[in-house]
């Protein structure tokens, strides 16, 4: 019998996301079978709490500096979940070491990183992928399916709204009010979410306006106590128009009290809506003019069904899932297409169109103008 293949795996960043990456790590092969052993090989961050995170996560060695990572000949599949500024740079030197690539969002400082990096591994002949997590949210895959299947007919219009209240008067400085490090603010640390769902639903934005707004200027440096710059937005609005006539509206912010990961979206079409809210994420709402008159309105699908997506390799019907199992999904998707050799998506490309919309609503912003993706 031929012996079971291993795929090593390498994570830089060691945090809040490679939490989230490792969890997914550990729990593939639990509910999903991936066909190859997975082994979590080294974990790379910096700070003092690397070792002993690695072992609560379950790595069996850690790294300081991702080059040795990236570099050493035992790990097959990189996972980037450090701050934009390191995605460029260590996706380019991953695929030339021809190791396959998940990259957080958004995929990179600007387009024409984005450029790079899709070049890099077009070139090292890798997987990649982008983590828009929120496709794998059973209740969006199914909202994907439903419109692919024309249920509410010709879709009109599309709007997404991603609102945040992590972000106050006493919120320490952190690297995401740095320009240099996080690339943009809630237009691309959320806004990157909802362009990419709004690509994956309804299709390609080709025309946006928009404006943002810092609303806390400063913040203290959480060691100098010393008032710094913020140089990315607090919040921003746009308008759209999809390549498919379909018109479209968003708004992110992380400075929206009382709103804590409230990602919303609903797309309208010729004969109904779908309607879904990440704070509510086992449910999808559903309104379809084709039933019947008398019991017309919105109903709520709770998709914990074995026919819905993914749901039979979870539990028993009706036992709910929550944010984290959509990281598990996307692990599965990548896997499987490592190792069958088949397209996978959300891919560095889609990542690279995102950087585009993203880069056309920071020059609307700044121009007051419409601009063409
Ligand atoms: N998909 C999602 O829902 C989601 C959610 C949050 C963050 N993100 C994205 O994930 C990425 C990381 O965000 P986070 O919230 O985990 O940040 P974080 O601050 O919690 O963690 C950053 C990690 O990167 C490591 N790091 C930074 N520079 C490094 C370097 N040069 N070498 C090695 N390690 C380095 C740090 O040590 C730390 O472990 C960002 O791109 C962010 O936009 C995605």
């Amino acid at each position: 019998m031929e012996a079971r293949k291993t795929l090593n795996f390498g994570m830089i960043g060691h945090k809040f996301m490679g939490k989230a990456h490792s969890h997914a790590l550990r729990d593939v092969n639990m509910f999903f079978d991936t066909g190859v052993d997975v082994r979590m090989h080294t974990l790379c961050g910096i700070g003092d709490d690397l070792e002993q995170t690695a072992r609560a996560y379950g790595w069996e060695n850690c790294e300081t500096d991702w080059r040795k990572v990236v570099n050493d000949p035992q790990i097959d599949v990189i996972s980037i979940c450090s701050p934009g500024v390191t995605h460029m740079e260590v996706a380019v030197a991953a695929a030339k070491a021809g190791k396959h690539v998940i990259c957080e969002k958004p995929l990179a400082m600007s387009a024409e990183e984005a450029k790079q990096m899709c070049d890099a591994v077009t070139a090292g002949g890798v997987k990649h992928m982008i983590n828009f997590c929120y496709r794998r949210v059973p209740a969006v895959t199914l909202a994907k399916q439903l419109l692919d299947s024309g249920k509410i007919g010709r879709v009109t219009q599309f709007r997404a709204t991603y609102q945040q209240d992590w972000v106050d008067e006493d919120c320490p400085f952190v690297w995401r009010f740095d320009k240099a490090i996080a690339g943009a603010g809630s237009m691309a640390d959320k806004g990157s979410h909802v362009i990419d769902l709004a690509r994956y639903l309804v299709g390609e934005i080709a025309e946006t306006a928009a404006m943002s707004d810092i609303f806390i200027p400063t913040h203290k440096d959480p060691v100098t106590g010393e008032a710094k710059l913020v140089t990315t937005d607090d919040a921003a609005m746009f308008l759209t128009r999809f390549t498919n006539g379909v018109m479209g509206v968003f708004q992110t912010s992380r400075v929206s009290p009382g709103y804590k990961n409230a990602l919303r979206f609903e797309v309208t079409g010729t004969c109904g809506t779908i309607r879904f809210d990440l704070e509510r994420l086992n449910e999808l709402e559903l309104y379809c003019m084709e039933e019947d008159k008398t019991a017309m309105g919105f109903k709520t699908i709770v998709v914990t069904e074995p026919v819905h997506p993914y749901i039979k390799s979870w539990w028993p019907l009706g036992h709910v899932l929550g944010w984290e199992h959509a990281f598990v999904h996307q692990y599965y998707e990548l896997i499987k297409a490592i190792t069958s050799g088949t397209y996978c998506a959300p891919d560095f490309y889609d990542g690279l169109q995102n950087m585009r919309v993203i880069d056309a609503v920071e020059r609307a912003a700044d121009t007051k103008t419409w601009v063409t993706v």
